[in-house]
């Protein structure tokens, strides 16, 4: 059982409680709600308790429990997956404090997250199509082909796709594409793309005029940007989309 003994209030005026461990590790992470409520669907915990120890115990239960109401008076707690508002008919007493858990920032099922540009992304590897079409195909669930901006951010697509042990096409777009005088990614930056003598296409020659749009291809055991023909050329891809949009 993990041992609470500090209950700091970092960020008092944001209401945000972090419970941490004696060695200063943060096992939890709640927002405290200036509400009325009371809970649906509740575990109570039985005997005097801390707050820290609700806190606990409710993290602990991961996805069955999301908010935590404590009575500071009795000090007493329930535990629940869900809220309701009964402060009418059913008045909370003056002294109960509500928390909900701030669960940490996560990807939906079949999406990975990418750590280092807090995105998510999918696979779409096992389609072999045009980049036009792949770009549709992000667009449609509102993501877009991955870009990068960064030597993290490239690091972990190369590691990403060097791990993948499945049967998915190696070769894959990307978004970038050549626009009016220098290739760009598709939020208008340039990073990595500028001549060929930038690190990602670097002693091969690309972009060489093949096409005007990038993908990414492994040669002996590099993953290298060429850039080749948007309509006629075939590859997988991935779709990227921020974290924060989602939900
Ligand atoms: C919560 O309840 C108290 C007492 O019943 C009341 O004074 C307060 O205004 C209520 N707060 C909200 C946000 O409803
Ligand atoms: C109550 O919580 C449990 C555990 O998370 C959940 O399986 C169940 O569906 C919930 N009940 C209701 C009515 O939401
Ligand atoms: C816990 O739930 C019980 C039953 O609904 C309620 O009587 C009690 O006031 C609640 N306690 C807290 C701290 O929310
Ligand atoms: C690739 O695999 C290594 C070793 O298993 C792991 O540490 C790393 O997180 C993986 N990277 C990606 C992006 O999947
Ligand atoms: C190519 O890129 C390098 C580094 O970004 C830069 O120093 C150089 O001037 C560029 N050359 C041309 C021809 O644009
Ligand atoms: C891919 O992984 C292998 C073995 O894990 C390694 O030897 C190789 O350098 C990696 N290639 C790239 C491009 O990261």
């Amino acid at each position: 059982m993990e041992k609470l003994v500090v209950e700091i209030n970092l960020f008092f005026l944001l209401f945000t409680y972090l419970f941490v461990q004696s060695e200063g590790q943060i096992i939890a992470q709640f927002t405290r709600l200036s509400l009325n409520y009371s809970l649906e669907n509740i575990t109570s915990l039985s005997g005097i308790r801390t707050v820290s120890y609700c806190a606990a115990e409710c993290t602990r239960k991961r996805d069955s429990c999301l908010v935590i109401s404590y009575d500071s008076e009795q000090r007493t707690c329930n535990l629940s997956n869900q809220m309701a508002v009964y402060s009418k008919t059913h008045p909370v007493s003056q002294k109960t404090v509500i928390f909900t858990r701030v669960l940490p920032p996560s990807c939906p099922e079949g999406w990975t997250m990418m750590d280092v540009k807090k995105a998510c992304v999918l696979n779409k590897g096992k389609e072999k199509v045009s980049w036009n079409f792949a770009k549709h195909e992000c667009e449609q669930i509102g993501a877009h082909l991955p870009y990068f901006d960064s030597n993290e951010a490239f690091d972990w697509f190369r590691n990403f796709r060097n791990n993948s042990t499945d049967t998915h096409y190696k070769n894959v777009w990307l978004g970038a594409k050549f626009e009016t005088k220098e290739f760009q990614w598709g939020n208008g930056n340039a990073y990595g793309l500028h001549n060929s003598s930038d690190w990602w296409c670097k002693e091969r020659g690309e972009p060489d005029g093949g096409g005007i749009c990038i993908g990414s291809f492994p040669i002996g055991n590099q993953f290298l940007l060429r850039d080749q023909h948007c309509n006629n050329y075939l590859a997988g891809f991935l779709c990227e989309k921020d974290m924060d949009h989602m939900t």
